[in-house]
């Protein structure tokens, strides 16, 4: 049990206002974006800075109290939620929200960890550069919480992902220490990559506070949808534009239909697949034509129209799911990815199983797997992990393990990389006060 002197301490260091106690005020931030995580805290902190952030963590190390770091709670494995024992403050870092000026030359920029990925759009837009990295749940994630989680989204197949865009970063340790490698160097051999370390540390070796980020300049893009019959055709049809792609991005069936269902947006084609390309720079229209399906967004409002068939479906699954709602996030070298969408589809033909829906970033191998059940049961979970594991691929492609995957980290990691994981872990965080329970498995 925490002392009783645990949250008047930290009241103390960031503002009565910014430490939420009452049961009603935290529960948003204790249940995770699919509700299907929830946890308990005896604090919900809202640190001002870094040196708060420090003071915070340093109180909580004294009182053997855990922190779970969280942005915009919009993780999609419950990796931002506390567990159940209440012994844990959730420190939201949403009040770090500076955006420094970007460099006319190099289109450098600094960004506090709570600045919303929307945020950072807007700010690159007016100075003619933009971020890399594109998700549909951009009004509500945080920079802090995209490079914890390594984040992708739909602009991998051309920009990489999170981590790519990351020149260094500030961070606090488990220690109260911080580290600082904020200089945006072009060249800096000198020792171990700690920035790129907490890329993807899901919250368990550092709090992000500050994040130094390269931009892109921004090109005219085509939108084209395309219809096809297979997941090969799909990965014909885009390997077509290689070298020119900024998206690649596929929809089943069930996907479009329940998609077009909350949203109102015609299907347009009946094929088994809409695929969604965004072609940077003139379209061929030679080889547009010779597609059987395909149509041109012609202005603003198809593009918006074409994105929202495509974005929304998480969102629109989780509308209409009534149950136990599964998400996996598989990804496979592309060769294996016609036929993985095959046997996880007939895997899914169970009388138990309902609303399945299969999507994703066609050109990264990466395939998000949406089902729902009536009962809380992972054997098909388990199933499609173990399948995807035998085809060389990875239990986690862009949303990390969290408190959803620890235990099946052994599919996708060797025993020694679990093992020099630990090794990292316990280095850094000794007594395991940083998130606790996600990432690695318990002992
Ligand atoms: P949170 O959910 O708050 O936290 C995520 C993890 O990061 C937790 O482990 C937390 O402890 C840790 N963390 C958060 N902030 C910090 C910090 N400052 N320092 C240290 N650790 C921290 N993800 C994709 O990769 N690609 C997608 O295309 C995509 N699309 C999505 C669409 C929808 C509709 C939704 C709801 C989610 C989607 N996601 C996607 C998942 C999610 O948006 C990303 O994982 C995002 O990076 C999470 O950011 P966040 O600020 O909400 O982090
Ligand atoms: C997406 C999320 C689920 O790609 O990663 O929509
Ligand atoms: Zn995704």
């Amino acid at each position: 049990m925490a002392p009783q002197t645990t949250i008047p301490q930290i009241s103390s260091v960031v503002g009565a206002e910014h430490v939420l106690i009452e049961p009603e005020l935290i529960i948003s931030y204790v249940t995770d974006w699919t509700g299907r995580y929830s946890g308990d805290a005896l604090a919900v902190v809202r640190p001002g800075n870094a040196d708060e952030v420090a003071q915070v963590i340093r109180i909580c190390a004294a009182s053997g109290v855990s922190v779970v770091p969280q942005g915009g709670n919009t993780g999609l494995v419950g990796g931002s939620i506390p567990n159940q024992e209440s012994n844990s403050v959730v420190l939201s870092l949403t009040r770090l929200d500076s955006l420094g000026d970007i460099d006319a030359v190099t289109g450098q920029v600094t960004c506090g960890a709570g600045v919303t990925l929307a945020q950072l759009q807007r700010h690159a837009h007016a100075a003619g550069w933009e971020f890399g990295v594109d998700l549909a749940a951009r009004d509500s994630a945080t920079i802090g919480g995209m490079v914890a989680t390594n984040a992708g989204g739909i602009h991998v197949v051309g920009n990489g992902m999170m981590r790519k865009q990351v020149l260094g970063l500030e961070a606090v340790l488990a220690n109260g220490e911080v580290i600082r490698s904020m200089s945006g160097l072009a060249k800096n051999n000198t020792g171990y990559d700690l920035t790129q370390l907490l890329c993807g540390s899901e919250g368990t070796l550092g709090v992000i506070t500050e994040v130094a980020l390269q931009l892109v300049r921004p090109r005219e893009t085509e939108l084209v949808l395309a219809g096809c019959e297979s997941v090969q055709q799909a990965v014909e049809i885009a390997s077509g534009f290689t070298g020119k792609l900024a998206a690649a991005e596929l929809i089943d069936r069930a996907g479009i239909e329940c998609v077009s269902r909350v949203t109102g947006i015609a299907v347009p084609f009946s094929t088994r697949f809409h695929l969604l390309i965004e072609i940077v720079g003139d379209i061929d229209f030679a080889q547009l034509e010779s597609l059987e399906h395909a149509t041109l967004a012609m202005d603003a409002r198809d593009r918006e129209n074409f994105w929202a068939l495509r974005e929304r479906i998480t969102e629109a699954a989780a509308v209409e799911a009534a149950g136990v709602s599964h998400k996996l996030d598989i990804s496979v070298p592309l060769s294996e990815l016609d036929s993985i969408y095959r046997d996880i589809s007939s895997l899914l033909l169970q009388p138990e199983v309902r609303n399945v829906v299969l999507f994703g970033h066609l050109m990264d191998g990466n395939f998000h797997v949406s089902f729902v059940t009536d009962t809380d049961d992972e054997t098909l979970d388990i199933a499609i992990l173990e399948l995807v594991a035998a085809r060389g691929g990875s239990i986690s492609a862009e949303h990390g393990v969290g408190h959803m995957k620890p235990e099946y980290l052994h599919l996708s990691r060797s025993g020694a990389e679990i093992a020099a994981m630990r090794g990292i872990k316990g280095a850094l965080d000794p007594a395991g006060i940083l998130n606790p329970g996600v990432l690695l498995p318990q002992d």
